[in-house]
C-alpha cells in the first residue's frame, strides 16, 4: 500500500507541477470597512483569477493575457485615479474606457452598490488611506434586470440559424468579436491560446447546440446566477455572429466505433429509471441533480437536452475525462500530516479550499493544513460505464437526457 502511494506520488510529481499552498496575508493596515468587505467577496469571485487574490496582477489567468491585468495593490497607480475612473472601468469594461478589451464589463451583472464596493476594495488592496470611499446617496442595490437586452426567443433563433448558420462572413464577424472586441478570449481557450477561467471552446460546435450558445452568451446569469462569466451585454446580432462562429468549431467528433450507439433511439422512460435507480448499475442520480432531484457531486443536468449535442453526451458517458466540465475539476491534496484527499473543488479563497468527495460529503480544508495540492486531469465520474452498460442502456440514458430541456 505504501509503495503504491509512493509510486503515485512520483508519477504525480513527474507529470504535474504542484502548487504550494500559500496563505495570503492581508495588508497590514487596520480594519476593513463594511463596504470594502462586501467588495472583497465579489473580488475573489470575479476578479482574482486575473488580478490575483491580493491584487498583485498575478492571478492564474494573468499569463494567458496579451495585456497584463493592472496591479491593483500598487499604491502609486491607484492613488492617482479618481473613484469615478475605477468605477467606470468596472462598470463599462476596458473597451468602454479605451483600455484593453481583455478587462470584462461588469455593469450588466453587478448592482451599482456592488460596483462601489469593488472600488472601495481596490483602494483597500492598495492600502490607499487618503481616498476613503463612501457609497453615493441612493445607490441602487438591485442587480440589472435579468433580460435587460431583448434577444430572440429560441424558436425564432432556430429558424434564423437554419438559414444563416453557415454564412462565412458571419463566421468572420463572430471570430473578430470573440478575439478582439469582447472579452471572450480573456477567459476561454481556442487551440491552446486564451484564458483558463471558462471551458476551452476549441470544440464548441461539438459540445454545445447553437441554441444553447445563443441563450447562454446572451445572459449567463439567467441560467446560472453565480456564474463567473459576466453578462457581456451582447445585442441580438452580436450573439448571432458569435454563435455562428463557435458552432463552426466542430473538432474531430466522436470515435467511429461509437456511432452505433447513436443509430437507433432509446426509450426515455427506461433511461430515467436507470438514471435514478440507486440499486442499479448506472445510478447517475447519486451524483447528478435533475429538476431538484439527485446528488451534487457532478453538474446538474436539468437542461442538457437543450444545451449539449447527443455526440457530446455520449462521450461524457463513455469517456468522462475527455472534457472536464468547468468548475468540476478534481484536485488531489497532500496535507501536512501526510494524508491524501481527493474531490471536486468547489471553492478556493485566501485561506481555504472547499471540496466535495465522491460520496457527496463537503470538506473544508484550511490552507494552513495543506502541504501541496494539484488539479488532476481525471474525472470523479466513473470511467467504466462503457464496460458495465449495454449499448441499449446507453441509448435509453441518451433518450432520457434528450428530454431535459429549457423552456423559452
Ligand atoms: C479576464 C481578466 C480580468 C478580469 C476577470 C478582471 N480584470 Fe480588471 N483588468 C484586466 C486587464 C487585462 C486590465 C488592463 C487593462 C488596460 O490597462 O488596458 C485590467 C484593468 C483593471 C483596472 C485598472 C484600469 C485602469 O484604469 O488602468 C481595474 C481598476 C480593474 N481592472 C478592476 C477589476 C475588477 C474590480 C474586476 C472584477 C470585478 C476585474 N478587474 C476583473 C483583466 C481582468
Ligand atoms: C470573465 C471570464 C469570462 C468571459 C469574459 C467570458 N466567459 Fe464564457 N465562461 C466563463 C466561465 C467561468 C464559464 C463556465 C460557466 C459556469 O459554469 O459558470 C463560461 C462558459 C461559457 C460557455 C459554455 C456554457 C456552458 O453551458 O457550459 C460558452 C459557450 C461561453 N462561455 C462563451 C463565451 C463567449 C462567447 C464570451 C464572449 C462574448 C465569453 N464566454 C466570455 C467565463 C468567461
Ligand atoms: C460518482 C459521481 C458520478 C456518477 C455516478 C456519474 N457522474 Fe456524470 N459527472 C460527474 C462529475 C464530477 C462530472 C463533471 C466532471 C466531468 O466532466 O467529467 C460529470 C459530468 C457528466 C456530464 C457532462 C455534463 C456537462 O454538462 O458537461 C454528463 C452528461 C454526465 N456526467 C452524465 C452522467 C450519466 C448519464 C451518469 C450515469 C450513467 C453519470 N453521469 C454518473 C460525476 C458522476
Amino acid at each position: 500500500m505504501l509503495r503504491v502511494l509512493a509510486n503515485l506520488l512520483i508519477i504525480l510529481s513527474l507529470t504535474w507541477t504542484w502548487a504550494a499552498a500559500t496563505v495570503v496575508a492581508s495588508p497590514e493596515n487596520e480594519k476593513i470597512s463594511p463596504l470594502a468587505s462586501q467588495g472583497r467577496v465579489l473580488f475573489q469571485h470575479y476578479c482574482a483569477a486575473c488580478h490575483g487574490v491580493s491584487g498583485d496582477g498575478d492571478g492564474y489567468n494573468a499569463e494567458q493575457l496579451d495585456k497584463e491585468p493592472a496591479e491593483l495593490s500598487d499604491l502609486k497607480f491607484i492613488s492617482k485615479k479618481k473613484d469615478s475612473q475605477i468605477y467606470r472601468v468596472i462598470k463599462f469594461g476596458g473597451q468602454g474606457v479605451k483600455k484593453s478589451h481583455l478587462m470584462p464589463v461588469f455593469g450588466h451583472t453587478l448592482s451599482e452598490e456592488e460596483i462601489w464596493s469593488l472600488v472601495a476594495y481596490v483602494r483597500y488592496l492598495a492600502d490607499d488611506k487618503d481616498h476613503p470611499v463612501t457609497l453615493p446617496d441612493n445607490t441602487p442595490k438591485t442587480r440589472p434586470a435579468r433580460a435587460s437586452i431583448p434577444h430572440d426567443p429560441l424558436n425564432v433563433f432556430s429558424d434564423w440559424y437554419s438559414k444563416n448558420g453557415r454564412d462565412a462572413s458571419l463566421i468572420d464577424q463572430g471570430e473578430k468579436l470573440f478575439r478582439k472586441k469582447k472579452s471572450c478570449f480573456a477567459c476561454h481557450q481556442l487551440e491552446d491560446e486564451g484564458g483558463l477561467l471558462g471551458p476551452d471552446l476549441s470544440r464548441a460546435g461539438f459540445s454545445y447546440t447553437p441554441e444553447w450558445i445563443f441563450t447562454w452568451i446572451g445572459n449567463p446569469q439567467r441560467i446560472k446566477p453565480q456564474s463567473k462569466m459576466p453578462n457581456l451585454g451582447l445585442d441580438n446580432e452580436e450573439c448571432q455572429a458569435i454563435t455562428v462562429f463557435l458552432a463552426s468549431l466542430s473538432g474531430e467528433g466522436i470515435k467511429k466505433k461509437w456511432g452505433a450507439y447513436l443509430i437507433s433511439p432509446g426509450n426515455p422512460v427506461k433511461g430515467k429509471k436507470l438514471f435514478f435507480d440507486s440499486e442499479g448499475k448506472a445510478n447517475c442520480g447519486k451524483c447528478h441533480t435533475v429538476s431538484g432531484q439527485g446528488g451534487k457531486v457532478g453538474p446538474q443536468l436539468s437542461f442538457v437536452g437543450t444545451s449539449r449535442t447527443p455526440a457530446f453526451l455520449l462521450e461524457s458517458i463513455l469517456n468522462p475525462k475527455a472534457v472536464i466540465t468547468s468548475g468540476y475539476s478534481s484536485v488531489l491534496i497532500l496535507t501536512k500530516k501526510g494524508k491524501f484527499i481527493t474531490g471536486v473543488k468547489r471553492n478556493e479563497d485566501d485561506s481555504s479550499i472547499d471540496l466535495m468527495d465522491k460520496e457527496g460529503n463537503t470538506l473544508h480544508i484550511s490552507k494552513d493544513d495543506i502541504k501541496k495540492y494539484k488539479t488532476q486531469k481525471i474525472s470523479i465520474m466513473p470511467g467504466n460505464f462503457k464496460d458495465i452498460l449495454t449499448q441499449d442502456d446507453v441509448r435509453h440514458l441518451l433518450a432520457y437526457l434528450a428530454t431535459l430541456k429549457i423552456s423559452n
